[in-house]
């Protein structure tokens, strides 16, 4: 089976995605200087882009992962239900913290992990987000760097998935419409 054939279209080829990702890395390395940020990736869609953005930094950092789940059937439908189920390793206490998304939808994951987070005292939260599909949102947030904005379209590709495959496609594609429906 290729999964290219069951794409309508690429709608952000790697080279785009990778200079973009290159820009942000530039921008976040500047506003960030010596702070030494904590990139902390939301599994398991953001680890492409994590693993790209932590090489287009020039500033010393560290990673580390959180696993999240939201019941009911994601991405089609979402229901607005979150729980952690993969904490992270270390303390954000004092840390400044930078959150890496694949995307925004709802914002549902994203409002859960910021409310979460803010509890536990970082110096600093911001938000980084590859792609941002502000058409679906049901909880307003400010989203401090954003890759691209997108239309409100099944996207996969770049660690984004259905039924857990494409996410090893180097671009974002969009899913044909009879794939899901
Ligand atoms: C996706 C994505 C975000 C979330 C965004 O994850 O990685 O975490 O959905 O959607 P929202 O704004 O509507 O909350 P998903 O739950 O599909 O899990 P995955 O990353 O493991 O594929």
């Amino acid at each position: 089976m290729r999964l290219e054939d069951n794409l309508a279209k690429i709608l952000i080829p790697s080279d785009r995605l990778q200079a973009r990702i290159y820009e942000l890395g530039a921008q976040i390395s500047k506003d960030y200087g010596d702070a030494r940020p904590l990139l902390v990736c939301v599994l398991k869609g953001g680890v492409m882009f994590l693993s790209d953005l932590s090489r287009a930094l020039s500033i010393p950092h560290e990673l580390d992962f959180m696993a999240i789940s939201s019941y009911g059937g994601k991405r089609v439908e979402t229901s607005g239900v979150v729980r952690i189920i993969m904490d992270l390793n270390a303390s954000i206490e004092r840390r400044h913290v930078l959150i890496v998304e694949d995307i925004i939808d709802t914002g549902h994951t994203l409002s859960y992990m910021v409310d979460t987070f803010k509890a536990r005292n970082p110096a600093s939260l911001k938000i980084c987000a590859l792609l941002n599909k502000s058409e679906r949102r049901e909880k307003e947030i400010l989203l401090d760097y954003v890759g691209f904005d997108i239309p409100n379209e099944f996207v996969v590709g770049y660690g984004l998935d259905f039924d857990e495959l494409y996410r090893n496609l180097p671009y974002i594609g969009v899913l044909k419409p009879e794939m899901y429906s």
